[in-house]
This record gives structure tokens, sequence and C-alpha cells, in this order.
């Protein structure tokens, strides 16, 4: 058949390898922040329901941690791969880390469908990831302009279907590009999935 296949949706998915130490210090900053941060637990009560996230207040943590730091530089090298795969002609130093907050999700918590508006490249990297917590669900972007469209054979392989989850484990990153429609669904293990969520914006 004459198909030719155009307009990719690359997403990037690898472990990011953190050190031991790293991981640690990651974990003890976190459920400090979330101990402290009245704002972000008020904000969360209304619009996390279960969880907590600093994404209203404690946003831009790697100004704020040297664990958090030391992170950014390890998803910077990442950002460096996955912006050489999505063909972006920019100068060293144009796109940097704009915001990076924490989120805690306990049993049943769950984050609806979004984008992050604003930003080019966003992503998470999943800090403890329990068995049967969910990754990320992401949703091809075209849906929204599709209309009376009939519905999809179930067996597709995955780059043609029009929901795709990914599903992390500890010490995994997934970035991809601010536009992309995703949710978190809900938490179904006994313990808290933690991770932490950054933008990338470009100047
Ligand atoms: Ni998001």
């Amino acid at each position: 058949m004459a198909i030719r296949t155009i307009f990719p949706t690359q997403i990037f998915h690898s472990s990011l390898k953190p050190s031991q130490n790293l991981v640690n210090s990651l974990l003890s900053d976190t459920l400090k922040i979330a101990e402290i941060d009245e704002v972000g637990l008020e904000w969360s009560e209304e619009r996390y329901f279960g969880g907590y996230t600093s994404y209203s207040s404690y946003n831009r943590l790697q100004e704020f941690s040297s664990s958090f730091a030391d992170l950014e530089n390890l998803i910077d090298q990442a950002v460096e791969d996955y912006v050489e795969a999505l063909g972006y002609d920019i100068e060293e130093g144009t796109l940097k880390m704009s915001n990076c907050w924490v989120n805690i999700m306990p049993t049943g918590t769950h984050h609806s469908g979004h984008i992050h508006p604003n930003s080019i490249l966003s992503g998470t990297f999943y800090l403890q990831m329990p068995e049967d917590s969910p990754g990320i669900k992401f949703e091809d972007p075209r849906l929204i302009m599709q209309m009376n469209t009939p519905a999809k054979s179930d067996d597709l392989p995955e780059e043609m279907q029009s929901f795709v989850s990914i599903n992390a484990k500890d010490g995994d990153l997934v970035l991809f590009e601010s536009y992309l429609r995703h949710e978190v669904p809900a938490n179904q293990s006994e313990d808290d999935r933690i991770s932490i969520s950054f933008n990338y914006e470009y100047s």
C-alpha cells in the first residue's frame, strides 16, 4: 500500500539511572516540603484530591534544593537527546527548566487530563513507583478536531492508538512536548506514588 506516515509524536522514556544517594535526598526533601508547605497543602486539598502537589507553591525546586539541582543536571542531558530527536534547531542554553515540583499520590488519587501551557517540553521523573501504581496516559492531540470519526480497532500498534499508557518504574524519566494532553489514572496501590514534574521554557 502506498501509505506515508507524517507528523510523528515522539515521547522520551528511559531510566535516568540516578544514584541511590540522590534518590534518598530527593525523597527526604520531598517529604519535608510536603510537611511545611501550608499553601500547597491547602491548594491540594481543593484540587488534588487525597494527595499533595507543590505545583502552586514550591514550584522552582531546582533553585531551592541541591538535590533538585543535581536532578536538573541529569534531566538536562536527557533533554538534549530528546531535542535532537525532535529535530529542533536551537542554540545551547536557550531551553531551560522553568518549573519543578513534587507530587505525592496516595491510593485513589488521580490527575485528570491536561496540557502544560506556555512551555515547550514537560516531563516527569518517577521517584517512588509502587507496583500497580499508574505511569502516564497520553491522548492523540488530533482527537479534539475529529468529528463523526469511527472508532479504531482494538489491535492496532501503539503509534496508531488514540490513547497510550506508559508504565514507569522507580528512576524512570518521561519527556513529552507540552501541548500533548495527558493524565494520571487513579493510584491502585496501597503505597504512595511519588513523582517530580517539570517544564522547560524556550527563550
Ligand atoms: Ni502534567
